[in-house]
């Protein structure tokens, strides 16, 4: 315990520790040293961001995907999965609904779906940012050249979201298909916090095959990279692809990694995501007690949303926005904390 502390507050002080380090204060957690160290993310969290918490409207927009990652109930080989793709029209009708219950972020997440091309992100970006030009628009769509993102930004697009998903490449590779290596993500990161977007990484807690070390090599990699955003969330089982058997990622280690990368990045947004609260009713609460600040709803239409199943037993497949939006913000209030009406940008400079 003693150990932890110390490692916890040299965190705290120097905001990095050695890879060795990050093994021992992950390994060798206890249930006190979580609690010591949730309680100054959330002094470091209030120092920096209040009460306040980030709302992101998601978009789900398409569920095709050319990829084949291992883990996700979306991947190509699923054959299972009912694929959807919304029009334009449709995504535009999401952010409406979202502003009007006080969005001013839309992320715009989806496979990687060929049908939506360039262009046509292009355009989409140009039609959001033109009817909002107060919010902030996201995009997750997985990896692209330079240029591609270079045009995207071009059209208005601030942010983009690309998790890591695991920095060691040996793990990389057995969680992904031969095609999908490791640097190539790695160098998207890059590229597009050359061209000027809030660049959001992360990675899955609990993933097949993750140790103790491939975490640390995370948050060493989380260091250099300096990111506007870091989501995390565990791993959670889906039934149809070939890691069926395998076992899910807990509350407890996200917890506590969300609370590391508070202290690590203290500026940083920290969303407590939907795969946190699928794995514990109260999951979300947690991770805003441990840290987080930011949320991260559902706009998709309700008819849709039960088919964009990266996991089994998603929850907030069946709420409409508005009700979404009202479970959260008294979910928020229950803790002590209020959902705000902003773009919410990242104190965490360029
Ligand atoms: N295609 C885009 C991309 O590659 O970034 C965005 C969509 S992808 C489904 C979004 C994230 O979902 C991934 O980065 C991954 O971390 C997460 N994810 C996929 N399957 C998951 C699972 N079974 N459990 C938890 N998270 C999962
Ligand atoms: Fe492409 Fe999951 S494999 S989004």
């Amino acid at each position: 315990m003693q150990k932890q502390i110390f490692l916890i507050d040299k965190l705290k002080e120097d905001r990095t520790l050695t890879k060795q380090e990050w093994v021992q204060l992950i390994t060798e957690r206890t249930p006190e040293a979580a609690e010591y160290l949730f309680a100054i993310a959330r002094e470091e969290r209030h120092a920096h961001y209040g009460h306040d918490v980030y709302i992101r409207g998601l978009i789900e927009f398409t569920n095709y995907c050319k990829n084949d990652c291992l883990y996700c109930g979306i991947r190509k080989s699923n054959s299972r999965a009912n694929r959807y793709r919304l029009s334009e029209e449709e995504i535009l009708s999401c952010c409406r609904t979202g502003y009007e219950l006080g969005f001013r972020t839309f992320v715009l997440q989806g496979g990687e779906d060929a049908s939506y091309t360039d262009d046509r992100i292009v355009r989409l970006t140009g039609s959001i940012k033109d009817r909002y030009p107060d919010c902030a628009l996201t995009l997750s769509i997985g990896e692209k050249s330079c240029q591609s993102y270079r045009r995207y930004f071009e059209a208005g697009a601030d942010r983009y979201l690309l998790r890591h998903e695991t920095s060691n490449e040996a793990h990389y590779s057995r969680l992904h298909p031969p095609s999908l290596i490791a640097s190539a993500r790695k160098e998207c990161l890059w590229n597009l916090k050359e061209i000027g977007y809030q660049v959001g990484t992360g990675f899955m807690v609990g993933s097949p095959y993750q140790t103790a070390e491939h975490l640390a090599e995370d948050m060493l990699f989380i260091r250099e990279l300096n990111p506007q955003m870091v989501g995390i969330g565990p791993f959670i089982v889906h039934r149809d692809t070939p890691f069926a058997d395998q076992t899910s990622g807990t509350l407890e280690l996200t917890l506590f990694m969300l609370g590391l990368l508070r202290l690590m990045l203290p500026k940083v947004l920290l969303p407590a995501t939907t795969a946190l609260g699928t794995i514990d009713p109260k999951g979300r609460e947690l991770g805003i007690l441990a840290g987080a600040n930011v949320l991260m709803p559902n706009l998709s239409p309700t008819g849709v949303r039960k088919d964009y199943s990266l996991y089994d037993n998603k929850i907030c497949t069946g709420d409409e926005a508005a009700e979404c939006r009202s479970c959260l913000e008294r979910r928020m209030e229950a803790v002590g904390y209020q959902i705000v009406t902003a773009r919410g940008d990242s104190l965490n400079r360029l």
